[in-house]
């Protein structure tokens, strides 16, 4: 039976085999080494602060990935090829090494934040001003 995720160094493990498998992949692979071509030394441990914001309620991750996303767009269409891949892996990656309660939230957490994600790229800027 596999274990649940319950510290930072399951968070560790998963975000690692997780941009392990991304960087392997042929969809969205490259926009993380051509297109934004990630530091990975500082890129990790943000996504370890991340993700234990989220699933552990710690407030240590400070930034905002909506507009870092927004910028990305800019650069490379994020779609739903591209969201469904990385849910796709997320979550392979998740049950590869994990199951549990938090297991699933973190599944949650990742559809629900994907999705909306997804939904904010494809917004246009509302024309409405509500005083
Ligand atoms: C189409 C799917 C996605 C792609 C291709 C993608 C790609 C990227 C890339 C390339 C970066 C690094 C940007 C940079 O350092 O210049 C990044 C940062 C990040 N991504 Fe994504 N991402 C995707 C979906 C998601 C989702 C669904 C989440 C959350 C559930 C997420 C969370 C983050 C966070 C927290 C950062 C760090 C933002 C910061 O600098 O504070 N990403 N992403």
């Amino acid at each position: 039976m596999k274990k649940d995720i319950h510290n930072r160094e399951d968070i560790i493990q998963l975000v690692d085999t997780f941009y392990g498998m991304v960087q392997e992949n042929n969809k969205i692979g490259p926009i993380f080494t051509e297109v934004a071509k990630v530091d990975w030394v500082h890129h990790l441990p943000k996504m370890y602060d991340f993700w234990e914001s989220i699933l552990f309620g710690k407030a240590i991750y400070k930034g905002n990935p909506m507009l870092v996303h927004f910028a990305l767009n800019d650069k490379t269409s994020l779609q739903t090829a591209e969201f469904e891949t990385w849910k796709t892996i997320f979550f392979n990656t998740v049950d590869d090494l994990f199951e549990g309660s938090n297991a699933e939230l973190i599944k949650q957490k990742a559809q629900s934040i994907a999705d909306l994600m997804h939904f904010k790229i494809n917004s246009p800027p509302s024309k409405i001003k509500i005083v």
